[in-house]
């Protein structure tokens, strides 16, 4: 696949045709979205959960996501990268937040996320104007989940659209190139991407927006822990074939099954008799 770019998502979407979008944390996870021609990585802050066993993403910091940028931007020349601007990283100030997008475009990326509608548009426009592309987060945005009491569903009354309206009205002012929607109901998400003309990425958000993103280990059920979403389709058990794995290697090594002959180094027979008379005459 030839390298995805940002004007490459306009392409798509004039054609009618809808995006993959996937979460990579680690060097091999995007090396295969890479031969599965996966247009889009967001190297997200649920990584700090998925990969670090963080309970939520307030704990993340900016060098443990530089560490999963630089290994999914080094794994993949061809998906378009979009890195997760965790916690405190963007909120304090413009300069932070320019700072902080910056160190993750030295790995060559095609840009940050950040969520927050209007009050977080000051920051976007910064950004953008620093010469960096920002994708916005609305909706569910795990940042401020004590705000929103928990991991619920967004834009469910007349209010909530409302804020939902002017927030990304907001961020589209701002400059963001695009936003995604996390936990909208589908019909939400319809009467919203009616409304404006950006694309738009959705995570438990239906079927309406440009292109789908879901966090790979969720969908690959390589994930340990109670959080199970209803809007993943499972396509792999991977923790089965782990744990099994692992149950039969501890079996082989009690039976003495493993290392077997395929398994050793060899050594030439006439070296060996003769390091075996060596220490014999020693
Ligand atoms: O970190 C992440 O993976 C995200 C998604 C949940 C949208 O921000």
């Amino acid at each position: 696949m030839n390298k995805f770019s940002i004007p490459d998502i306009h392409t798509k979407i004039k054609a009618n045709e809808k995006i993959s979008f996937i979460t990579a944390y680690d060097f091999p996870t995007s090396f295969y979205a890479k031969e599965a021609e996966i247009e889009m990585i967001l190297v997200g802050d649920s990584g700090g959960m998925c990969l670090l066993g963080k309970k939520s993403t307030m704990e993340v910091t900016m060098d443990e996501m530089l560490i999963m940028t630089e290994a999914v931007a080094k794994a993949n020349s061809s998906s378009l990268i979009i890195a997760d601007m965790p916690f405190m990283s963007y909120q304090i100030s413009n300069e932070q937040a320019i700072e902080n997008a910056g160190k993750f475009m030295r790995f060559n990326i095609d840009g940050v996320k950040l969520e927050g509608g209007a009050r977080m548009s000051e920051r976007v426009k910064a950004i953008v104007d620093a010469g960096i592309p920002v994708m916005g987060h609305l909706g569910l945005t795990p940042q401020s989940l004590a705000q929103m009491g928990g991991y619920k569903v967004q834009g469910k009354s007349i209010e909530s659209l409302d804020t939902l309206m002017k927030d990304i009205e907001a961020l589209i002012n701002a400059g963001v190139f695009s936003i995604l929607l996390e936990a909208i109901p589908n019909e939400i998400t319809e009467i919203i991407t009616n409304n404006f003309n950006i694309p738009f990425f959705g995570i438990g958000a239906g079927i309406h927006t440009d292109g789908q993103l879901v966090i790979s280990n969720d969908m690959l059920g390589n994930f340990v822990g109670d959080i199970d979403p209803k809007f993943v389709k499972k396509y792999a058990q991977i923790s089965e074939i782990v744990i099994d794995s692992f149950k039969k290697y501890k079996e082989d090594i009690k039976n003495l099954n493993f290392p077997s002959e395929e398994n050793y180094y060899k050594i030439d027979k006439n070296t060996l008799d003769e390091i075996k008379k060596n220490i014999e005459n020693k």
